[in-house]
């Protein structure tokens, strides 16, 4: 294990992401529930997190974005059926991905006759689920072409095709919208039977479908952020906390940080922590979040740097060298939501967890 000396830590509770899966997969049922662990499980850890998700059963499988995230969840013993759920390119991508009964996405004709290539030159069968364009406007083939897609593979003993699926673009916001998706995807879907389809898995739901949209739960839903407990009703499973490394008394007048983007307007207490963009705290919360400290919200002065950022502790008794500092989560009675500092930042709070930067160590506790 690194050693970890400095005191900034991200700190992911296993019982919160245990009680976010049992609750999805309970929501879901009788629909399977894929754990979607891409962008290291948006900075939770994905090897820590799909072991713990495979050795209790939580999850049929794993969701993850390329062919590298893939190998490193089998590199970490990792079972469970793996879909990868980006495009592949280049196409010799599929020869690694086969070798690793990864699950590949199949979005154009072009993939499907390249994935069919490589299956026979290595006499491997390779799992394939086609992705359908229902209005995401990302990756895709429209009806027309899985058609094709499906008539191409049908015929080949290398590859079977295990599923079918869309991705909803605002299942959070636009039921109308959702809805439409899920007709065009339904619609393939039956015609795909009729073509001699069977047994195909059937999936487009993720987190806020799942929850909010029953008919869209389908064999299979695809849930991540709120696995993390980043959405209502669910535990939040990281706090990224830190300590105060240095503590000064400045007089009406000081300026603080590069460019001298805050100036005290009083004699006030000031403290230091360890952690900046570097770490994932993002510059765009200079000056307006809060970090908790001695259970008080204590508001950031100055620009956030890449390692360092300073919060006024004037008049927090508890603030020293050494006390603890919360920036994103919980502390006694308060608490610092992703959701809050997205809002700041002008993002949403996907991006405030997946940003944790590599060099923060992630604990994990029980
Ligand atoms: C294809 C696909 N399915 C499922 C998910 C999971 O979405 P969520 O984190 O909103 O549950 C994602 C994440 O963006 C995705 O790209």
């Amino acid at each position: 294990m690194a050693l970890t000396l400095r005191p900034t830590v991200a700190e992911i509770r296993l019982s919160a992401v245990r009680g976010n899966l049992q609750k999805l997969a309970k929501t879901a049922a009788p629909a399977r529930l894929l754990f979607v662990v891409k962008a290291n499980a948006y900075g939770h850890g994905a090897a820590e997190l799909a072991r713990l998700a495979e050795a209790e059963g939580l999850a049929w499988g794993f969701g993850v974005s390329c062919v590298e995230e893939g190998l490193a969840l089998r590199a970490a013993g990792i079972k469970s059926p793996v879909l990868v759920l980006g495009s592949l390119y280049p196409f010799e991508s599929f020869v690694e991905a086969i070798n690793a009964d990864l699950i590949v996405t199949i979005a154009s004709l072009d993939a499907a006759r390249q994935v069919r290539e490589a299956a026979g030159r290595l006499g491997k069968q390779a799992v394939c689920h086609i992705k359908l364009e229902t209005g995401m406007g990302r990756i895709g083939a429209r009806k027309p072409s899985v058609l094709k897609i499906y008539d191409e593979l049908a015929l080949s003993p290398g590859v079977k095709v295990g599923g079918l699926y869309t991705h909803l673009s605002s299942a959070d916001s636009d039921p109308d919208y959702t809805g439409a998706q899920l007709a065009i995807f339904n619609e393939t879907a039956a015609e795909l039977e009729l073509r001699g389809a069977r047994g195909l898995l059937l999936h487009a739901a993720n987190s806020a479908a799942t929850m909010n949209c029953p008919v869209s739960r389908l064999d299979m839903v695809r849930c991540g952020i709120a696995a993390y407990g980043q959405a209502d009703g669910f535990e939040p499973a990281m706090t990224l906390k830190t300590r105060i490394v240095f503590i000064k008394n400045v007089r009406e007048g000081a300026c603080i940080s590069y460019n001298r983007s805050f100036r005290a307007d009083r004699a006030m207490k000031i403290a230091t922590l360890p952690a900046g963009y570097g770490d994932g705290y993002v510059r765009r919360l200079s000056n307006r979040a809060e970090v908790l400290i001695g259970g008080r919200r204590c508001r950031v002065l100055g620009n956030v740097t890449m390692d360092m950022t300073m919060v006024d502790v004037t008049g927090v008794k508890e603030a020293a060298v050494g006390a603890e500092a919360v920036l994103l989560g919980r502390q006694g009675a308060e608490s610092v939501t992703a959701r809050e500092l997205a809002d700041i930042a002008g993002t949403i709070n996907y991006e405030i967890v997946t940003l944790v930067t590599p060099r923060v160590p992630r604990i994990y506790t029980q």
